[in-house]
């Protein structure tokens, strides 16, 4: 059966392939510009924990702004994180400034999984898919999509994070010599078009004749997932504090949620039970409202408030133009919070 699964799966991806902007064709050979490994890794960085729809506005951004990972090594950490906003998970957007940096150092993207795992912020999904996707190594890919397409396959019962070394053992076996980027693709497509969570399309799926939780009549139980674990609900206030057309903007600090990225300066999400909190300096306040933003561990309530202070300046940080707030490159949460604000100027 192995041998004969990853041939349906790649004359499957042959005819129904997405095309998306960071890929190659099926079957061509690998172009040989410098790029083309880029253009793998940005994608892959950019699509863990992100849609195909997210990111293809940011991936077309970056490339024309950046088109080589040399381009992008010389950078300003700034601009980055000012182009990766909205995009969210930003430490993967520090981690890509350090990574190209560390590429172009080294001359270009090196081939193999074990050599891409010692860059920086490359995990074992990133690692292997870059060595199978740009350099047609034989690596095993497993993201979300694929984990579901081959729990079903297989019908491994036991429930998710612990089925994950059985999900892995599995795809190993199906996984092909060659071709093993188009079939990590091909098995992405099949679960992100076919293979859905909670209706699949069995009838169109190339697999169901192979597929034993089909056989078992109900392959949409498959992955089983471990109960939803309750966010726990934040409050906090942020300040808008505006003079002359223009607002005060700082910058988050180190590697702490939203760090490194422009905001408005806040509490530090530390408010009392009674929603109370201390603004940075003394001044007038005023409520404006509230804005509501889940992260991955919690949900957050930010209510907003403007501050006219008694004095400025406020500390380290920039006047922005209010008329240019859009290019300020502020994370989702905050650009909630500006457009509040403006509705009400
Ligand atoms: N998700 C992660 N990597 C992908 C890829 N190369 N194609 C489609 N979806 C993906």
């Amino acid at each position: 059966m192995t041998a004969s699964l990853s041939d349906i799966v790649l004359h499957w991806y042959d005819a129904h392939a997405r095309a998306l902007p960071w890929r190659n064709p099926p079957g061509d050979p690998r172009p040989s510009d410098d790029a083309w490994p880029y253009r793998v890794w940005l994608s892959e960085v950019m699509l863990q924990q992100t849609t195909v729809a997210a990111v293809k506005p940011y991936f077309a951004k970056f490339v024309a702004t950046w088109p080589t990972v040399f381009d992008l090594a010389k950078a300003s950490e700034d601009d980055v994180m000012a182009a990766w906003a909205g995009l969210g998970y930003y430490s993967r957007a520090r981690n890509l400034v350090k990574c190209a940096a560390e590429v172009a150092a080294r001359g270009g993207f090196p081939e193999t999984e074990d050599e891409l795992r010692e860059l920086p912020g490359l995990g074992a999904y990133t690692a292997a898919s870059i060595a199978a996707i740009a350099f047609g190594q034989r690596a095993v890919v497993v993201d979300a999509n694929v984990e579901r397409v081959v729990s079903r396959l297989f019908a491994i019962e036991k429930p998710l994070p612990g089925a994950r070394k059985a999900i892995r053992a599995a795809a190993e076996t199906i996984t092909p010599d060659v071709r093993a980027g188009d079939f990590a693709q091909g098995m992405m497509d099949l679960g992100s078009q076919i293979c859905t969570s909670k209706a699949p399309r069995c009838l169109l799926c190339p697999l169901s004749d192979l597929c034993i939780a089909r056989k078992g009549g109900e392959p949409e139980r498959l992955p089983i997932k471990p109960p939803k674990k309750a966010k726990p609900e934040r409050t906090g206030t942020a300040y808008w504090i505006e003079r002359d057309g223009q607002v005060w903007l700082t910058t988050r600090p180190g590697t702490g949620m939203l760090g490194g990225m422009r905001a408005l300066p806040d509490d530090g999400w530390s408010a009392q039970d009674d929603g109370s909190s201390e603004p940075p300096i003394e001044g007038k306040i005023e409520e404006l409202g509230a804005v509501r933003h889940t992260f991955t561990h919690a949900h957050l309530t930010l209510r907003i408030v403007r501050l006219t202070p008694t004095e400025y300046p406020v500390g380290k940080g920039d006047w922005w133009g209010v008329d240019r707030i859009e290019d300020a490159g502020l994370p989702t949460l905050f650009a909630k919070a500006a457009r509040l604000a403006l509705a009400q100027e």
